[in-house]
């Protein structure tokens, strides 16, 4: 048996054109998820965020999966994974996803999901697993000197994330585009090989966010495992210390030049996004006043921006049962469809007794 990349019937592009989607909200649905590593920040909520509210406003069918089994593909468990999740589903409710709208669940909890695995992984072959700059890169990132199965593995399990609930809109951060074409390999083999004619899988684009990633508060790219971000669920005042302390430059008039000055056109990007307004003009109010003049600008933007977020979601959090109902609700939804599309996809393989 050879795993080939056959030609394909489906000639859809990688990536989603946002005007098709305005267009048409009813032929897309959205599937798209966080690993819960830690608490979300800045860069989750104008990379990411933003992005699956205004596509939840545009009536797309939304799923998002918490993706806790890949937490554990390139480090130990921590402790508290489920404060850790606790924590995430209340950003993402002060930040307006909608549970009445917007499914959100945790992959351990939907089983059929995670059996798609086994025939997805029957269509990949080791060497394209190998080759996935994304997850070399991560191995790297966490300093390991081997790599385990499920971390070489994840972007076929992210194939089934996708495709069991038939998502074919992916609004991910550039590093994700090696595994959407993972899942597009995977589900047009699924259809060649298996499919007798029918096509069962339709091959997800992504969608990419208009905004660059964002740096952290040490000057490299801002994550959760890194810890140099500015978390959306931070005080005002820890807000402000965090700013005080990122990394700028030497030279007292702040232009923004993101090739030239990486840090300070950072800030300006934060500060714009916040205060929405062009970097460009933020960078001429602020002009000879200098680095600690532009720190303290962004540092009220940030917080005038997030404020009601984070009334919000100190409000919500007053109330455990908030988010065990959002869980659970979202994880029955996403237990119903992938029970269907396990079934199909068991059909499909004749293991039907
Ligand atoms: N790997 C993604 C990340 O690290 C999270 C994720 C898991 C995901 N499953 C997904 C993203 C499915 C999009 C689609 O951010």
């Amino acid at each position: 048996m050879t795993i080939a990349a056959t030609p394909s019937l489906d000639h859809t592009p990688l990536l989603a054109d946002e005007a098709d989607v305005r267009a048409h909200p009813d032929r897309f649905r959205v599937l798209t998820g966080d690993r819960p590593t830690g608490e979300l920040h800045l860069g989750h909520y104008f990379g990411t965020l933003h992005n699956r509210v205004r596509l939840q406003a545009m009536g797309v069918d939304t799923f998002v999966v918490i993706a806790d089994y890949q937490v554990i593909t390139d480090r130990d468990l921590p402790a508290g994974i489920n404060r850790t999740v606790h924590g995430i589903v209340l950003d993402y409710l002060a930040a307006g996803l909608d549970p009445s709208r917007t499914t959100i669940f945790a992959h351990s909890s939907v089983p059929a999901l995670n059996q798609l695995m086994l025939p997805f992984l029957a269509l990949t072959s080791v060497a394209e697993m190998q080759r996935n700059p994304t997850v070399k890169e991560e191995a790297a990132a966490a300093g390991l000197t081997s790599i385990s199965g499920l971390l070489l593995t994840y972007p076929v399990h992210q194939a089934a994330d996708i495709l069991f609930c038939h998502g074919n809109l992916v609004p991910v951060g550039a590093d994700q585009l090696p595994h959407i074409e993972q899942a597009r390999l995977v589900a047009r083999r699924f259809n060649e090989r298996f499919g007798d004619g029918q096509q069962l899988f339709r091959p997800p684009q992504g969608l990419l966010s208009a905004t660059p990633a964002l740096l952290g508060v040490d000057g490299r790219k801002m994550s959760k495992s890194r810890g140099n971000g500015i978390s959306l669920r931070a005080s005002e005042d820890h807000t402000a210390q965090l700013i005080r302390r990122t990394v700028t430059d030497s030279e007292r008039h702040i232009t923004y030049e993101p090739q030239r000055r990486p840090e300070v056109a950072n800030l300006l990007l934060i500060g714009a996004l916040c205060a929405d307004v062009e970097p460009a003009e933020l960078a001429d109010q602020i002009g000879a006043r200098g680095a600690a003049h532009l720190k303290a600008v962004v540092t009220d933007a940030v917080n005038d921006h997030l404020r009601p977020l984070r009334a919000r979601r100190a409000e919500l959090a007053t109330d455990r049962g908030v988010v065990r109902d959002v869980l659970r609700s979202g994880a029955e939804r996403a237990n119903d469809i992938a029970t269907n599309t396990l079934d199909d996809v068991q059909r499909a393989l004749g293991m039907h007794y």
